[in-house]
């Protein structure tokens, strides 16, 4: 593997960077607090080129790779981890699986103003009985010969409000458990889906993250993504990537919470001396900076192994795994090194801390990852 990031890649870092700082960072304490979609910014992204950065430039994406993606969302998650998860389902969950998996038509008609960021995504796996169990749908797609008609509820799903397509995960024949499943193309406005409450997260609150409910929905067969009974390892293969993102966002958050607390050691004194120069601090800020280069490594070498088309189903599950983990850890001692200020809203970091908790539950729990690497280990 090649550490050296090209011209391309330093470029896509910084313009994520000048973006986070400028556009995201104002305001990010006030979205949080009042729980606001940052719509705004979400556009502008999409203006960028950040919301379907892999996605081939034929379907309006930016036709980049895996590691000018997780660079553009380790910047953008060091400041505003609700606009990453928008741009990592709808770049990750939405784009990349209909591009991998859809038909021409689908993605005439949805990729290209997906990947565009002129309307976002949603992928809507999660029910109220089945979240880490994801063979347990509940939610069915009856096969009524040239449409599906689709029944049930969703939840936690991200973007569920402001998205305009919907992925929704459905069981069409339990018989079969995970081999009767489609994934479908549902949109907004269509008769019978209706979009339920927002839940009051603890972090990325910025996020708007509701239940979904289907009734009777008539969906048509030429929204079906593969063969009958594909949808659920559609869902598992989106998955792989997604934590890729997600790891990204971890590493993200826990560099923003580093930088913070980097920044603050240099300017507050205590006993006569900057913080910085108490050793103290001094280790705290080296265990700090050594976790998040790990989390890096780990980042990078499963964007690289999709890159290359090699296997990164293990190396993904690892790195988010591991980042989700220091994520708490780097968050948590950010905070600590501000003492009372860490405690309050004005210095980032307590919304760093709450936020790093989300990477170790969605796009699988850390008991999940662990999961998906021993049966890689034991295959
Ligand atoms: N990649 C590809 N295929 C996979 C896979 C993977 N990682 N894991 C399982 N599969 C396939 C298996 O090969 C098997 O297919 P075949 O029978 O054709 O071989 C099929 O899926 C079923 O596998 P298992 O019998 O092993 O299924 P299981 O029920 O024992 O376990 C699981 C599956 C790994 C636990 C899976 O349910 C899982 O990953 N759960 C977590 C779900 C999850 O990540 N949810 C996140 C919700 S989305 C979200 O959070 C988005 C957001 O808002 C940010």
């Amino acid at each position: 593997m090649n550490f050296q990031l090209t011209e391309e890649h330093l470029s896509v870092q910084q313009a994520a960077h000048d973006f986070a700082q400028n556009e995201l960072l104002p305001g990010v304490i006030e979205r949080d607090t009042e729980q606001k979609f940052p719509s705004e910014q979400v556009k502008k992204m999409g203006e960028l080129g950040f919301m379907g950065m892999m996605v081939d430039p034929k379907y309006n994406g930016g036709g980049m790779d895996t590691i000018s993606y997780v660079l553009a969302m380790e910047e953008i998650s060091k400041i505003d981890a609700s606009a990453s998860v928008c741009m990592s389902v709808n770049n990750s969950l939405v784009c990349w699986g209909l591009e991998k998996f859809g038909t021409e038509e689908q993605k005439e008609k949805y990729l290209k103003p997906l990947a565009s960021g002129q309307i976002i995504g949603a992928f809507c796996l999660s029910e109220p009985e089945a979240g880490s169990d994801a063979t347990s749908q509940r939610t069915t797609a009856e096969d009524k010969g040239d449409h599906y008609l689709l029944n049930g509820t969703k939840n936690w799903i991200t973007n569920g409000n402001s998205a305009s397509v919907y992925i929704v995960i459905a069981q069409t024949d339990a018989a079969k458990r995970h081999k009767g499943i489609n994934a479908l193309i549902v949109e907004k406005g269509m008769s019978g889906f209706v979009v339920g409450k927002k839940e009051d997260k603890m972090g990325i609150r910025g996020s708007d993250t509701h239940s979904l409910m289907f009734t009777d929905v008539k969906v048509p067969k030429a929204n079906r993504i593969g063969e009958d009974g594909f949808g659920f390892t559609f869902a598992m293969t989106t998955l792989n990537g997604g934590r890729i993102g997600i790891a990204a966002q971890a590493l993200g958050i826990a560099s923003g919470a580093y930088e913070f607390a980097l920044k603050y050691s240099k300017e507050r004194k205590a006993f006569g001396k900057h913080l910085s120069e108490h050793q103290a601090i001094q280790f705290k800020l080296a265990e700090m900076a050594t976790k998040i280069d790990a989390a890096r490594l780990l980042v990078w070498q499963a964007a690289y192994l999709k890159d290359q088309g090699k296997d990164f189903v293990k190396a993904a599950a690892q790195a988010k795994l591991f980042a989700s983990q220091i994520a708490q850890e780097v968050t948590t001692e950010a905070v600590q090194i501000h003492g009372g200020y860490g405690y309050v809203k004005e210095f980032h970091v307590e919304r760093l801390m709450r936020d790093a908790k989300i990477t170790q539950i969605y796009e699988g729990t850390t008991e999940i990852q662990k999961l998906v690497i021993s049966r890689e280990l034991l295959r």
